[in-house]
């Protein structure tokens, strides 16, 4: 199945044309190549209810299965997506967030200043990842090969685990 994404990426620069976006591109591209039909993005500053509203439109309104957001999870007084995240999911996700930690470590212990989060809001699945284009395609490389199994359960497509 071909699922649907969101791509956000939340940065006040990106958002005032300061900074090119690299992060929402490359996660865009490794979507496409894995089969993903990328139907939004969008580029919002790091404003809570910007962001909150951003997802819940994804999810509501455009029905995306996936919804990824990269940046704003780090320690910057202005790093406010995982909350932001947490104010529109109904059931969280914590061993996406978990897993991508874990994978990310033997790569950087950096990768412990990351407070992302991750959720299922009705049918969609919404999950933070880092600002930086090398974070984020790695994250996305992580969770690739297992995102599809998760859709499916999610979208009553396939309710069976027990397979290789
Ligand atoms: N995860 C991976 N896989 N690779 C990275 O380079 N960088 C870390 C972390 N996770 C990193 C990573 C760093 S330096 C920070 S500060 C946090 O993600 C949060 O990033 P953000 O503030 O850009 O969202």
């Amino acid at each position: 199945m071909a699922y649907t994404a969101s791509v956000l990426t939340i940065s006040d620069k990106g958002s005032r044309g300061e900074r090119v976006d690299k992060s929402g591109p490359a996660l865009v591209e490794a979507l496409t190549n894995a089969g993903y039909t990328v139907i939004h993005t969008e580029i919002i500053p790091d404003e809570f209810h910007i962001i909150a509203k951003a997802l819940t439109n994804s999810s509501d309104q455009l029905g995306a299965n996936l919804i990824l957001t990269t940046g704003g999870t780090g320690f910057s007084p202005r790093d406010i997506t995982p909350e932001a995240t947490q104010s529109v999911i109904e059931r969280s996700t914590p061993g996406l967030v978990e897993y991508t930690r874990q994978e990310s470590l033997k790569i950087t212990p950096k990768a412990a200043l990351s407070r992302a989060a991750a959720g299922i809001r009705g049918k969609s699945l919404i999950i933070n990842m880092p600002g930086s284009p090398k974070a984020a395609t790695e994250h996305i490389g992580f969770l690739l090969p297992i995102l599809g199994h998760g859709l499916d359960i999610l979208l009553e497509l396939d309710g069976e685990c027990a397979r290789p």
